[in-house]
């Protein structure tokens, strides 16, 4: 895919209207409504900055969560028009519909390095439809569009993609750094390239293993979809997370990885529990010892020295996906060591994915590395090289 794509920097924004679609999906408190994380708000800051600053209106656009089509007001976007022009230190106005009258009055009383806000595109069912009425209807909002939403690209929307068969379509400046970074990553890495891949299936992760077992120089599995991999190479596994019909999959994934002649890793021992609960029975055993009615949860003091041996003479590495049941605490050690051995590495480092990112967060590192993705689906899709809508679209550079 090419992801050379023209930017904001390539057009003259002032005086223009300029659909901006942001991805302000961000985590809500369930009782309090209140805005549990304001990450993907600060990231997109630079891009709206830069476009005020320069004298554009901004008629700004995102989604919250998956309301199908219709008004739900637990996933109304008011709440980040205010913490938008707190950060801004200026009025966001808030447009109480998608689109509609309160929008275009809005829009049209905008001034030059002013901006406003609609309510979630969600709310419209043609928005996920990616309906050519509705994409109409909002490119009319704007004489450029620009693409800011890089946690939203995987999709093929009407504020994500339709939109640029009716407006010349830029990528903004977070777009753009995801694209930079992440690409450069996998095209062209400094070795060795060490991926780093956890999380509960195969399934969800399998687009990405193929591409980067091509790509990487040392291949790393741990979390749940490990013991898919165990159990192909014969491995009691006990009750651990088993997706039978993946097992040879799994096979023919590491029979790849030894042709190729990369470096494939497993956990050597893990983090057992009797049951499946916070407060279960815990031990750690070598992955030969694992007892038929325990079940792998996290990897062991072993599995934690080798990888982290391997991620010590890395010139990159991508991490994605868990270790192990990181919302456990007793099996959290996995995950929070590995993200203490990254953000410690002088490898260029890439961190995406929820709980990945959460470590990272929660343990104080985020600064210590190199680039944390906005995008979860999307970053995923993004490295097992498929082609995301959202950045088609875009004007080649
Ligand atoms: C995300 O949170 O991954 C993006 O905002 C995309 O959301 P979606 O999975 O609801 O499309």
């Amino acid at each position: 895919m090419n992801y050379n794509k023209k930017t904001i920097r390539d057009v003259e924004v002032k005086g223009k209207k300029v659909l901006l679609r942001c991805d302000f999906n961000v985590p809500r408190d369930k009782q309090t409504g209140e805005i549990a994380s304001d990450k993907r708000i600060v990231a997109s800051l630079p891009t709206i900055k830069y476009l005020l600053e320069n004298g554009a209106k901004v008629i700004a656009c995102s989604h919250m969560g998956k309301p199908k089509g219709e008004f739900k007001k637990e996933l109304s976007l008011a709440p980040v028009a205010k913490r938008l022009s707190e950060y801004l230190k200026m009025p966001v106005k808030f447009a109480n519909d998608v689109a509609g009258e309160e929008s275009a009055k809005l829009a049209a009383d905008l001034k030059d390095g002013e901006i406003m806000l609609m309510e979630n595109v969600r709310f419209n069912p043609g928005e996920e439809k990616n309906d050519p009425e509705f994409a109409k209807k909002l490119a009319a909002f704007g004489e450029i569009y620009v693409s800011d939403a890089f946690g939203t690209v995987h999709r093929a929307h009407a504020s994500t993609a339709g939109v640029a068969k009716f407006l010349p379509a830029y990528a903004g400046f977070l777009v753009e750094r995801e694209l930079t970074v992440m690409g450069d990553a996998v095209d062209n890495p400094k070795r060795p390239l060490v991926a780093i891949l956890g999380g509960a299936k195969v399934s969800d992760k399998i687009g990405v293993i193929s591409s980067l077992i091509d790509k990487a120089d040392t291949l790393i599995i741990g979390g749940g979809m490990a013991y898919t991999f165990l159990k192909s190479m014969g491995k009691n596994i006990g009750k651990s997370l088993l997706e039978e019909d993946k097992i040879e999959m799994a096979g023919e994934v590491m029979r790849k990885a030894a042709e190729k002649k990369i470096k494939f890793l497993l956990p050597v021992d893990i983090a057992i529990g009797d049951r499946f609960a916070p407060d279960c029975e815990k031990r750690i055993v070598d992955i030969d010892n694992i007892p038929d009615n325990w079940m792998g949860l996290d990897i062991g003091d072993k599995t934690i020295e080798l990888f982290g041996d391997a991620v010590k003479d890395a010139g990159t590495v991508v991490w994605n996906g868990p270790m192990g049941v990181f919302e456990f605490p007793a099996f959290a050690n996995g995950t929070k060591s590995l993200a203490k051995i990254i953000s410690n590495s002088n490898a260029l480092t890439i961190v995406g994915g929820g709980d990945s990112t959460a470590a990272v967060e929660q343990m104080g590192f985020a600064d210590k590395i190199t680039h944390i993705s906005t995008g979860g689906g999307a970053s995923l899709e993004f490295l097992e090289g498929r082609e995301l809508p959202g950045i088609a679209c875009l004007m080649d550079r």
